[in-house]
């Protein structure tokens, strides 16, 4: 079952810059929505601040059935679990380089949830051919290209059985086909109904695949609707320019 995230009237600070002003969000359980905006706009802050990577300042974050706020002992006790359910996925893989594609795959499910040897094997030969790399198990990341990589990686976080994922620019590093491999993956978990938070530059894979798309600039949400409505007439002239020059 997929989780919902709110988050309401988040605001983050590093030291005196403001980075993340005053945020809210509704995300449903098996929506996708995809996180644009220019760089440094605090996208990433937001997708940490999701799994408690980053603390924050005000407001609360709500990530399915646990509570993130700024008071740290609450917090804990949600880190854990939100961390376990929603797999974060990052532009560099963060494969383990000495572990074989099979062992990348099977640590946490064996560590951290306990699980047989003999069982974690077997259910990830069954993610890996689910995301086509079945006939690579054996194989070590640095034998990988970077699509390939990327598609373990995914393979691992599904792994853990997630309530959701969060993608921080996971196909910027690859070329165009191997873009393609990556993102037809991400749209069979949409279609899982996996929640999918997404940061990305691909206008095109948002407007496909994502139910929302979400304007993040100076830490502000200046845009959140529906593809057809933020990406063909955004509202803010902000959003018009931002789109004429990624477009460009
Ligand atoms: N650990 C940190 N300490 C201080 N400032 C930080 C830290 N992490 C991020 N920032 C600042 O927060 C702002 C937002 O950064 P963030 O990485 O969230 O942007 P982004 O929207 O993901 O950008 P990009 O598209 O380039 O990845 C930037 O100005 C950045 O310098
Ligand atoms: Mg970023």
């Amino acid at each position: 079952m997929s989780w919902s995230i709110t988050v309401r009237g988040v605001t983050k600070r590093f030291g005196a810059r403001t980075i993340l002003e005053n945020v809210s969000l509704n995300i449903s359980p098996g929506e996708t929505v995809a996180l644009l905006g220019p760089s440094g706009g605090g996208k990433s802050t937001l997708l940490r601040c999701l799994n408690g990577l980053n603390t924050f300042d005000h407001g609360e974050i709500h990530v399915g059935p646990h509570r993130l706020a700024p008071g740290a002992r609450q917090a804990r006790a949600a880190l854990d679990p939100i961390r376990r359910s929603f797999g974060m996925i990052f532009q560099d893989f963060q494969l383990f380089p000495h572990l074989s594609v099979l062992d990348n795959v099977t640590e946490a499910p064996r560590r951290v949830l306990g699980i047989s040897s003999p069982a974690a094997r077997s259910r990830a030969v069954g993610l890996l051919d689910r995301v086509g790399m079945a006939s690579h198990t054996h194989a070590f990341p640095q034998q990988l290209s970077g699509g390939q990589k990327q598609r373990v990686a995914i393979a691992r976080a599904l792994a853990m059985e997630p309530r959701g994922l969060l993608c921080d620019e996971i196909t910027s590093a690859l070329d165009p086909e191997l873009k393609n491999e990556v993102l037809s993956v991400l749209e069979g978990l949409k279609r899982d109904g996996l929640t999918i938070v997404l940061v990305t530059h691909e206008i095109g894979f948002a407007r496909r695949a994502a139910d929302r798309v979400v304007m993040l600039c100076d830490g502000k949400v200046l845009e959140d609707g529906t593809p057809a409505q933020v990406l063909d007439h955004p509202k803010t002239e902000r959003m018009a320019l931002f789109l004429q020059r990624v477009l460009e």
